[in-house]
């Protein structure tokens, strides 16, 4: 039986992947931590936690008891453009401390990293698992000295590390808040809300993208896979769907007809857009752990239209 810490549970992944670990492993064995406090009720034990203070990490992991460790607080693409010193601050130096309490207490350890680990000197179709990876935004060079690190706690101190390069993630539940294909979640939220939305990311910018449900199974299948079958292990390529701003619109006009699609690009998010690929090669993670994605890019509009719908309704 895993017991969990996760760190960033309140963030847009987290907050769902809390959930669904809950329902796997059972809710007394996940603790969810993060710098606020949640708004209502919690579903589990939770602890408030900065990450930048790694003997607080340790005293709550083993206080828990923990065999796992998800290091998921981190600053986004945008926002780490905004202010790179604090971005440097948080996203190290809370990995480093989640690394280091992975160490002492010999934990498996779970990261994700990003399509932003790539840069504009990376083949931009078809990225292969194994490339250039030269970024150039803050957020992609704290992702690659993550992926990096992980490797190192895994071959130099035998931590059972494992992550993946998650692209943009859709979901209906927490909004992201400072990343770049933020723009493929907004969308959604203005379709319902005012029939028409201005995108800041411009046509034609293709990026990779996945429906949270298949993004939360990858985590679960890859802590789960038999470590004798991962070559790899920091950071497998994973993805859904890739497309550009007309593409999202065009499947939103299905269930809504009349939406209608602006552009306003945001020079600094859409740069950081066209340093990152295309559409990136997940078969390496098909292969070492069997990753499958369920949703594309309709059956995702379908879905997410029907529960945001809702969701907005009862607030
Ligand atoms: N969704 C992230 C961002 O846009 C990429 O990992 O910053």
């Amino acid at each position: 039986m895993k017991k969990i810490i996760v760190t960033g549970a309140l963030g847009q992944i987290g907050s769902e992947l809390i959930e669904k670990l809950r329902s796997e492993y059972g809710a007394e064995n996940v603790l969810a931590t993060d710098i606020r406090k949640p708004d209502g009720a919690t579903s589990g034990p939770f602890e408030l936690l900065d990450v930048t203070d790694g003997k607080q990490m340790l005293e709550l992991a083993k206080k828990f008891g923990a065999d796992t460790i998800m290091h998921m607080a981190a600053l986004l693409s945008a926002k780490a453009e905004e202010n790179p010193l604090f971005a440097w601050n948080l996203n190290m130096g809370g990995l480093m401390n989640a690394l280091e309490v992975a160490r002492e207490m010999d934990m498996q350890f779970f990261t994700p990293s990003s399509i932003g680990a790539f840069g504009p000197s990376t083949p931009k179709q078809n990225t292969p698992q194994d490339t250039l990876q030269r970024p150039t935004t803050m957020y992609g060079v704290n992702k690659v000295a993550g992926e990096l690190l992980c490797d190192y706690y895994y071959h130099k101190f035998g931590i059972d590390t494992r992550g993946v390069r998650f692209p943009g993630l859709i979901s209906y539940v927490a909004q992201p808040g400072g990343g770049t294909t933020d723009y493929a979640v907004d969308i959604y939220y203005k379709a319902i809300e005012e029939g028409k939305y201005t995108s800041f990311i411009a046509e034609g910018t293709y990026m990779d993208m996945m429906y949270m449900p298949d993004a939360l199974q990858a985590i679960v299948d890859l802590m789960e896979a038999d470590p004798s079958k991962l070559v790899h292990r920091n950071a497998f390529n994973v993805t859904a769907m890739s497309f550009e701003p007309s593409q999202i619109a065009a499947s939103i006009q299905k269930c809504i007809p009349d939406f209608q699609m602006a552009y306003e690009v945001d020079p600094v998010r859409q740069a950081i857009a066209n340093s990152w690929p295309d559409n990136i090669d997940p078969s390496a993670a098909i292969e070492e752990w069997g990753f499958k994605a369920n949703y594309d890019l309709d059956a995702m509009t379908e879905d997410m239209l029907a529960k945001l719908k809702k969701k907005l309704k009862a607030s």
